[in-house]
């Protein structure tokens, strides 16, 4: 997935507008993603999933803090998000389907906390940068 000039000024520009609320979103987007694809829910059985949960909030900003470092990164994502990529393929071996529903879930909840921002050239580089994320983090698979 190659990210034109003109996608990363654009991805940069929605985390821009984003900025200190990361750790909301990234949260909103789990719980969305547990509440619509609930087979997502397999994956974290150690986990308390009601919305609004402690761990829900915890992950959800480690999930943002992941995207930021990818947006930081936009020219090395697979550099960025190198450990990561082990820790998704070696261990947590998630079924790289799961990485486009959260993809998903991330743009819903972009469109409802800032419906101006996402304009159809817009939506277009954000599903491509979040597809190269889960392209990266599914990259290492055996
Ligand atoms: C752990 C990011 C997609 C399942 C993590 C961690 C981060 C992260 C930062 C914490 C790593 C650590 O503690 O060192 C991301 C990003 C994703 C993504 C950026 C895509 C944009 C997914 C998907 C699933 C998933 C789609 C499954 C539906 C897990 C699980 C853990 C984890 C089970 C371990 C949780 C724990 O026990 O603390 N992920 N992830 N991830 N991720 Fe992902």
């Amino acid at each position: 997935m190659v990210l034109s000039a003109a996608d990363k000024t654009n991805v940069k520009g929605v985390f821009a507008k984003i900025g200190g609320q990361a750790e909301e979103y990234g949260a909103e987007t789990l719980a969305r993603m547990f509440a619509t694809y609930p087979q997502t829910k397999t994956y974290f059985p150690h986990f308390g999933l009601s919305p609004g949960s402690a761990q829900v909030k915890g992950h959800g900003k480690k999930v943002a803090a992941a995207l930021v470092e990818a947006v930081n990164n936009i020219d090395d994502i697979a550099g960025a998000l190198s450990k990561l990529s082990d820790l998704h393929a070696q261990k947590l071996r998630v079924d790289p389907v799961n990485f486009k529903l959260l993809g998903q879930c991330f743009l819903v909840v972009v469109a409802i906390r800032n419906p101006s921002v996402l304009t159809p050239e817009v939506h277009a580089s954000l599903d491509k940068f979040l597809c190269a994320v889960g392209t990266v983090l599914t990259a290492k698979y055996r």
